[in-house]
């Protein structure tokens, strides 16, 4: 299936996609299915027995990350429905593992729901400490208290408040924040066509003022020394690393660090778009871009707040 591309969306991201071609073939294959599997409920052994019919492959750089060609029925079997497995798009589990939650911690999800990351975090941190999983969407709550539910994640407690507000209660108590942005979901292409029809630069100018809100709010939730991780779905440079250079504008003592997933390749941010120049640290945000690693586009910064 070929797509057409608006001309806009091709002028901005041949500007700093070398292997643009690439990039435009990769965004109009379709995603393969991929999953996790939860610790909280399965051993990887075990989960895998139970789905060996359908021939599960590992990711290259997260041992209990999967794909499968086809596996359009996977949210229908009883290994999903139990929680052993959780499905999500593979490179939506980077975040939680650049962040590295460890158990014991205060964790601040800061935009939650459906809850992939949070779950996500909850099994790396072994189901102790805590993890404050808050987003404001009524709906997308309800979605995200199912997911923690049949995941069987006991050390979150859901919130359903404004993300800046939020940040404001709990200043300097987070060993980890991770705000996982509302964006124009630029990444969501590969999934649907719909995604791609309603692509516009005005899209994208929506997102900016909250999420400029949201990387502050987390940043001030976080301790002396704890760390914080902002991603988006999208590519555009307006939603994340000219976020990230606000934080810094604002934060200048913010460390930004190099994420590294070995066997992940990413690239490095940005240090100008169209006539803006950000500092130094933006080139070491990361861009998962689809051609990479047969993924979604993400983008991730890793962010430190000095002890
Ligand atoms: C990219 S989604 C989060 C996906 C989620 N982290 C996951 O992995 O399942 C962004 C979320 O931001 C939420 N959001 C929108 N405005 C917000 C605000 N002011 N404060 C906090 N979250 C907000 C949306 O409701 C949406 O659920």
């Amino acid at each position: 299936m070929t797509r057409t591309f608006p001309k806009e969306f091709i002028e901005r991201y041949s500007q700093f996609i070398p292997d643009f071609d690439a990039f435009l073939d990769a965004m109009q294959r379709p995603l393969r299915r991929t999953f996790r599997v939860n610790t909280l409920k399965a051993t990887r052994e075990r989960a895998l027995d139970l789905l060996a019919d359908l021939n599960p492959e590992p990711l290259a750089w997260y041992e209990l990350g999967f794909s499968l060609d086809g596996g359009e029925g996977l949210g229908k079997r009883l290994e999903h429905f139990i929680g052993l497995i959780y499905v999500q798009e593979a490179a939506s589990m980077a975040p939680p593992l650049v962040l590295d939650p460890q158990p014991g911690e205060c964790v601040l999800d800061l935009a939650a729901a459906p809850g992939s990351k949070t779950t996500e975090m909850s099994a790396m941190m072994e189901n102790t400490g805590i993890i404050i999983a808050n987003d404001p969407s009524p709906t997308r709550v309800r979605g995200l208290l199912g997911n923690v539910d049949r995941a069987g994640c006991l050390n979150v407690a859901v919130c359903r408040m404004d993300g800046p507000s939020l940040g404001r209660a709990v200043v300097g108590t987070c060993d980890r924040v991770l705000v996982d942005a509302p964006c124009s979901s630029e990444g969501t292409i590969r999934k649907s066509s719909q995604a791609l029809a309603h692509w516009s630069v005005a899209a994208i100018e929506r997102f900016p003022s909250i999420q400029k809100r949201l990387i502050l709010a987390g940043y001030l939730a976080l301790k002396p020394g704890g760390q914080m991780v902002y991603s988006t779905c999208t590519v555009a440079p307006e939603e994340n690393e000219a976020v990230v250079a606000h934080l810094l504008s604002k934060q200048p003592e913010a460390e930004v660090c190099e994420a590294e997933l070995p066997g992940l390749k990413m690239r490095p941010g940005l240090c100008e778009w169209e006539r803006e120049q950000f500092p130094e640290a933006a080139g070491r945000c990361r861009r998962i871009l689809p051609q990479d690693n047969d993924t979604e586009p993400f983008f991730v910064a890793l962010i430190r707040k000095p002890a």
